[in-house]
């Protein structure tokens, strides 16, 4: 069955417990977690001690998604607070492969994400290591984007990619997700669907959840 990632950027932040407890109780699989350093990408959000802090709040698998640069300097940090996936962009890892393993040190799942303009290329010699792979289906940042087509082919060759490995590779999505294009990355052979302001701008999140759920089984 598809999963569902409530992204956690689009919550009040004056109560993100609650906002996570809301989600979990809605059906959701993970609890999506955007880390932002100010260098990767022009926004700044969460450090380890936001996951920590919000770690008790809920059984669910914390997706931690770095847009850090040199991620290696705090992939440990991120795991003792407790992530459960820990996914870095092959675009700010000039050692994507010993970054796996590093992640992989740490009894964490290894995700790799890749920004719209990156090929599928920069995953050949490492498929196989990982346990995820997110296409960034807006240019990572902000929330409320609007999702690129263009991603659509990316995912359908991804996952023949991944089919020739053998492996239970999960592929996610991330950015612009809502009803019609949940479909069309469901159809595409997506496995797992971030939506931050899809959910989390609605009063009613468990409709959202619903309503996404639909669309994408
Ligand atoms: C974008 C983040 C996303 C973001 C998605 O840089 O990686 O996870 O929260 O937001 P929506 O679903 O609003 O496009
Ligand atoms: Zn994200």
């Amino acid at each position: 069955m598809n999963k569902i990632a409530p992204s956690i950027l689009s919550a009040d932040f004056s109560k993100l417990g609650e906002e996570i407890i809301a989600v979990e109780q809605a059906g959701a699989d993970y609890i999506h977690i955007d880390v932002m350093d100010g260098q990767f990408v022009p926004n700044i959000t969460f450090g380890p001690n936001v996951v920590e802090a919000v770690r008790p709040t809920t059984k669910l698998p914390l997706d931690v998604h770095l847009m850090i640069v040199d991620p290696d300097r705090y992939i440990g940090d991120y795991a003792r607070a407790g992530a459960d996936i820990i996914s870095v962009h092959v675009e700010a890892c000039p050692h994507i492969h010993r970054t796996i393993q590093l992640i992989h040190s740490f009894g964490v799942k290894a995700g790799v994400v890749i920004n719209p303009g990156t090929s599928l290329d920069s995953l050949k010699y490492i498929l196989n290591d990982v346990d995820l792979v997110l296409i960034m289906t807006v240019n990572p940042g902000f929330g409320g984007q609007s999702f690129i087509e263009e991603m659509i082919p990316k995912m359908v060759e991804l996952k023949e990619m991944i089919a020739a490995t053998g492996k239970k590779i999960e592929i996610e999505v991330d950015g612009g997700i809502n009803e019609q294009t949940a479909k069309r990355c469901a159809a595409a052979g997506v496995d797992v669907f971030v939506a931050g302001s899809y959910i989390y701008n609605k009063e009613d999140r468990k409709a959202a959840i619903t309503s996404l759920r639909n669309a994408i089984n």
